[in-house]
Formats: C-alpha cells, sequence, structure tokens
C-alpha cells in the first residue's frame, strides 16, 4: 500500500488545540491518489486521552484502499480506475472479478485461466444440499444464504489459513464460483423443485440462471439478452467501497476468521432494508403504490418526520448527486423489458414517474436525495422471473466479488489489525452491589 505523503520536509498537517488547557497535537495529513486527504489520528488518544466521535462513520476513513474509488458530488464510481459506465457497456462480471481481486484487467490467457478456475469450482460439496433441508420450505433466501455460506467453513479446511496466499486465492476463487450455486439452490428450495448441478460449458451468469430456472424434464436454454442483462447486474453491485457490508466482512476478517465465515458476516448485514434489502423494499413500495396517482401521497409520507417511511431506492451515505449505477440499471431496465416484448410494466411506470416527481420536489433537491443502485434493479429481476425474496440473496451474489477483494486486501496490508472501536460512555459510573432486600 502506498499512500503519497508530502515531499519530505513539506508534511502537511493539522493542529488541534484543546481551549480548555491551551495544549495542542500536531497530526500528520495524508493524501490519496484523489479523493479527500484524511488526518492520521493514530496518536491522538495515547498524546491526548481523547477519542474522535462518529457515529455511522460519517467522516471516518477505516482503512487505506485501492480497489473502489467514489465520488459522491459527482456521481463517480471507479473499479481500480476504470468506470463503472466503461465496464457495464465492455466488460464482463468475470474480467471485472479478476480486476477487482488482482488489479488490473486480465489478458486474454489470464481471463481465459479464470474463467476455467471458477467454472470448476461451481459445484459445491455434495453433503452441503443437507443443510437446506433443514430450513422451512418459505425460508427467507437470505437467511439460508448467511447458514450454508458460513456453513462452507466446515467443507473447505483446505482453504482457511488466511495466512497461507495460496489458500487465499483458492478461497475466493471458491466463494466468487459457489455463491450461484448457493442462490440457485435457495430458491429451488423455496419452490420445491430438485438443485440443478452447475455446467461447465456454460458462462457464470448463464450458468446461474440454468441453475435457476432449469428443471430436470426438459432441456432449458438461457436467453442470450437475459443472460447478458445478469451480468451487467452483477457487475453493477460487484463492489461499492466502505460500504455496511464491507465493513463488516473487514471488521470480521481482522480478527483472523476465516473467509466463508466472514461473507456470511456480509451477508448478514447486506440484508438490512437500509442497505442491500432495499431492493427488495423497493418492489414492495411500487407495488403498495400500486398507481401514479398515488405517488403524491408516499412522496408526503417520505417527507414527514413522524412518518418512518423512506422512499426506498432513493438516497445514499455517499452519493450526493445521481448514483451512477442507477443510470446504467434504468437504462437496461428499458432495453431488458423492451427486447422481453414487456410492455406498459406498470411498476416502471410508476418509478420512472416517482423518479420525476420525487426529483423536482424541493425536500430531496436539498437533502440532495437520488435514485441509488436499488432502485431500478427489481423491476428487471421481477421481468426476469426472481420472486422479490431473491433480490437481495442476488445482490449478495454479486458482492461476494468486492467483499472478498477487500478482505485480501485488508490482510495483505502491513498495517491492519484487529477492529476495536472505542465509544462516549453516558451510563452509569461505578457504584456498589445493592443486596435483593435492600431494593425497593
Ligand atoms: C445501498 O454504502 C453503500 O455504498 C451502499 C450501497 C452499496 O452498493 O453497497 O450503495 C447499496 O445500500 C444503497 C442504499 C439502499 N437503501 C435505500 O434505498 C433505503 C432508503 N435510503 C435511506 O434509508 C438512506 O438514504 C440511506 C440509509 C441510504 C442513507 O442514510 P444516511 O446517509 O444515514 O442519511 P440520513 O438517514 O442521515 O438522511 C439524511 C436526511 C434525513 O433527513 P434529516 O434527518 O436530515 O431531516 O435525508 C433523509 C433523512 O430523513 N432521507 C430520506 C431518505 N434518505 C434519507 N428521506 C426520505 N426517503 C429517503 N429514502
Amino acid at each position: 500500500m502506498s499512500q503519497t505523503a508530502s515531499p519530505a520536509g513539506t508534511a502537511d498537517t493539522v493542529t488541534l488545540t484543546d481551549n480548555r488547557t491551551g495544549k495542542t497535537i500536531t497530526m500528520p495529513v495524508l493524501h490519496g491518489s484523489t479523493g479527500p486527504d484524511v488526518i492520521d489520528i493514530r496518536k491522538l488518544y495515547g498524546e491526548t486521552g481523547f477519542f474522535t466521535y462518529d457515529p455511522g462513520f460519517t467522516s471516518t476513513g477505516s482503512c487505506e484502499s485501492q480497489i473502489t474509488f467514489i465520488d459522491g458530488d459527482q456521481g463517480i464510481l471507479l473499479h481500480r480506475g476504470y468506470p463503472i459506465e466503461e465496464l457495464a457497456e465492455h466488460s464482463d462480471f468475470m474480467e471485472v472479478c479478476y480486476l477487482l481481486l488482482h488489479g488490473e484487467l486480465p489478458n486474454p490467457k489470464e481471463k481465459h485461466d479464470f474463467t476455467y478456475t471458477i467454472t470448476r469450482h461451481t459445484m459445491v460439496h455434495e453433503q452441503l444440499s443437507n443443510f437446506f433441508r433443514g430450513f422451512r420450505r418459505d425460508a427467507h433466501p437470505m437467511a439460508i444464504m448467511c447458514g450454508v455460506v458460513g456453513a462452507l467453513s466446515a467443507f473447505y479446511h483446505d482453504s482457511t489459513d488466511i495466512e497461507d496466499p495460496k489458500q487465499r486465492m483458492i478461497a475466493s476463487h471458491r466463494l466468487i464460483a459457489k455463491m450461484p450455486t448457493i442462490a440457485a439452490m435457495a430458491y429451488k428450495y423455496s419452490v420445491g423443485q430438485p438443485f440443478i448441478y452447475p455446467r461447465n460449458d456454460l458462462g457464470y451468469a448463464e450458468n446461474f440462471l440454468h441453475m435457476t430456472f432449469a428443471v430436470p424434464c426438459e432441456e432449458y436454454k438461457v436467453n442470450p439478452i437475459i443472460a447478458k442483462a445478469m451480468d451487467r447486474i452483477f457487475i453493477l453491485h460487484a463492489d461499492h467501497e466502505q460500504n455496511a457490508s464491507t465493513s463488516t466482512v473487514r471488521l470480521a476478517g481482522s480478527s483472523g476468521a476465516n473467509p466463508f465465515a466472514c461473507i456470511a458476516a456480509g451477508i448478514a448485514s447486506l440484508w438490512g432494508p437500509a442497505h442491500g434489502g432495499a431492493n427488495e423494499a423497493v418492489l414492495k413500495m411500487l407495488t403498495e403504490i400500486g398507481h401514479k396517482d398515488r405517488i403524491p401521497e408516499f412522496i408526503k409520507r417520505a417527507k414527514d418526520k413522524n412518518d418512518s417511511f423512506r422512499l426506498m431506492g432513493f438516497g445514499h451515505r455517499v452519493y450526493k448527486n445521481y448514483d451512477p449505477r442507477a443510470k446504467v440499471m434504468q437504462k437496461t431496465c428499458q432495453e431488458v423489458l423492451s427486447q422481453l416484448d414487456i410492455r406498459d410494466e406498470p411498476l416502471l411506470e410508476i418509478a420512472v414517474e416517482l423518479e420525476r416527481i420525487a426529483l423536482q420536489d424541493e425536500y430531496f433537491v436539498e437533502k440532495k436525495l437520488y435514485p441509488n443502485v436499488d432502485f431500478y434493479s427489481g423491476i428487471i429481476l421481477k421481468a426476469i422471473g426472481f420472486p422479490t425474496s431473491m433480490f437481495t440473496a442476488l445482490f449478495a451474489l454479486a458482492r461476494t466479488a468486492g467483499w472478498i477483494s477487500q478482505w485480501k486486501e485488508m490482510i495483505e496490508d502491513p498495517v491492519q489489525k484487529i477492529g476495536r472501536p472505542r465509544q462516549l460512555y453516558t451510563g452509569a459510573t461505578k457504584r456498589s452491589y445493592v443486596p435483593l432486600d435492600r431494593r425497593g
């Protein structure tokens, strides 16, 4: 890793003064290759006895990374320097996985070998299917994903030694390769159909769609339009800097936990409706709105401080401009629906009208609330044939590439140590135990 410090002797610094004592502390400013500089506060507590306080980490950089850069004001998203729009247009998910893991786009041989390796890791241990039978058929697919992915730790002992680079890479390949198989199995289990094995003659997205929608009774041909759209949706969800689930994976990994357990922790965090669960919540919201005429009623609720309702798929901690992924997703949505000859999809009409109205409303303009990656994704996934309950599982499938790349970067970062934040304590100060017979 290489923070670009200022030229020798001209180090930039920030000085803090405690106005109660006049004491000061000077801390170095570290510069990245682009984006905000950071104040290196690692010595703050040791030299001043102060903690910083930043619930939700709105102003905190948790690590140094070279994987993904976001400029929230400009609506820019780069993976290893490549704009998401260009990757979505010209690349494919296997290339993006390689790029996130290794830092460069693969040459033809590297791409062939990587794809070959991933393809041949898509099968899961046959006993893993026994875990599914312990769930009710109506179990949420994310509950199954949390459980089964965590259980992978019990099957792949030959790739859990995180000190061994070879084992780290095998675990990374296994997780990227097996997530589609496990997600498809979760879907098959929920509809009472037999599991379909992966096939080595199919591409990544095509294989996933085949495992999801094929049945043993007849040949299933994957629609190439849908396979291309699925692959692009995976690209759009692959990684996104230090979001809640990625930070969860990094924190879990900082204790030395094995990568399978860390990814299971990331799945759990992604499930929340404020994060990856939003795509499922958007579809439920659009369905509840039901007609364009009811949009004002929901906009009013979203603005009402006394109403917990929020416009799902809108707003973002970092983007204070349009989420570039949402733009690509909307374009893909319209392409897929027209290529599938799905006209007048009412949910799309409601979504487009909702976006139009919201973006003209001063509440949303003033708070810089724009559609995010989740706003349009559900409409495409519904058109492809997925039940709403599978939407977040698909997000987790794709995000595994980012999670495992960030986990690998953390493990290989020489300054990484176990994550252990402190707190502002406002609870009871020291007091003596009161025996039961003397309590009122
Ligand atoms: C993802 O971090 C990532 O990168 C995540 C992600 C990724 O790829 O990993 O991009 C994926 O999680 C996208 C976000 C999906 N979530 C949703 O669509 C749920 C709806 N959005 C909100 O819950 C919210 O916008 C968050 C959680 C996304 C962001 O929350 P923040 O940054 O903590 O912002 P906030 O809650 O402080 O909101 C700021 C203001 C508040 O009003 P005030 O208290 O200042 O008066 O904006 C309001 C909020 O009430 N607000 C909304 C709103 N989002 C924020 N009001 C109505 N509807 C909304 N959607």
